[in-house]
């Protein structure tokens, strides 16, 4: 089964995070939200497939209903998480208490005419919403981006998303495109395609002042 890959985001914000080396295949960084809860953010490994599946499928219908890909199957989680271990994009995972509570997704490719863009997926448990958990997982990415060669990022998104839509407006994002009928969600309905993009290092910026802006307990 081939399944595609996606793009990246921004710099960390001095103050609000910390890296915890934990050894070189398990990086942790430590986040703070906006109500004092702290997030683990780390790359999934094989082990981790089963809880990923569990928060995809904890989403409400509204999310699922315009997944990509069918994750609420094993195998497909499975091969995801293989498929970002084998270096063909990368994946970052929000844990609370052991669970899963948000995911990022980076897609890019290694070379050819796209081999500076990078495409982000975000998704963060209801309960967590409006916390910065998003901004935290798109933070990661971006960091991601760039050392990857990534010049560019990319948002795609059903047109109903628009939860994704602000978060990336906010970020400076600006829509390209939106391409009629380009999304069959799960029960078999179409909706236009938005596609959005920032220079990557535009968005960083838009990132840190977004933090410095900000006068959350930590920021
Ligand atoms: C989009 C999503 C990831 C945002 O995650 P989040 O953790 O709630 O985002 P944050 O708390 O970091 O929000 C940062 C900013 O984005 C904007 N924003 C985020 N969600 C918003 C919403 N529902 N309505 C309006 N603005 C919103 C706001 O400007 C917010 O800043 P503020 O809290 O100071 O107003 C989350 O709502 C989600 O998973 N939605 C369903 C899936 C989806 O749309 N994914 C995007 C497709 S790539």
């Amino acid at each position: 089964m081939i399944l595609e890959a996606e793009p990246p985001i921004p710099n960390e914000p001095p103050g609000t995070s910390s890296r915890v080396d934990v050894g070189k295949e398990d990086p942790v960084k430590v986040e703070a939200l906006k109500d004092g809860a702290t997030v683990l953010l780390q790359e999934p490994q094989a082990a981790d497939a089963e809880r990923l599946r569990r928060f995809f499928v904890g989403l409400p219908v509204e999310d699922r209903r315009y997944f990509r890909f069918d994750l609420g199957r094993a195998d497909v989680v499975e091969t995801l998480i293989r498929q970002a271990e084998a270096g063909m994009a990368y994946r970052v995972l929000a844990l609370v208490d052991n669970e899963v509570v948000g995911h990022g997704a980076l897609y890019f490719s290694h070379d050819g005419w796209q081999r500076h863009i990078g495409e982000i997926r975000v998704l963060v448990a209801p309960d967590y919403r409006g916390l910065r958990l998003g901004t935290h997982i798109i933070g990661q990415l971006f960091e991601e981006a760039e050392k990857r060669g990534v010049t560019r990022v990319v948002a795609r998104m059903a047109e109903p998303e628009t939860a994704g839509r602000k978060i990336f407006e906010r970020l400076g994002f600006i829509v390209d495109a939106t391409l009629p009928d380009h999304v069959k969600d799960a029960d078999g309905n179409l909706h236009a395609l938005v596609v959005m993009s920032c220079a990557l290092d535009e968005v960083s910026r838009a990132m840190r002042d977004f933090y410095r802006d900000d006068n959350w307990p930590d920021g």
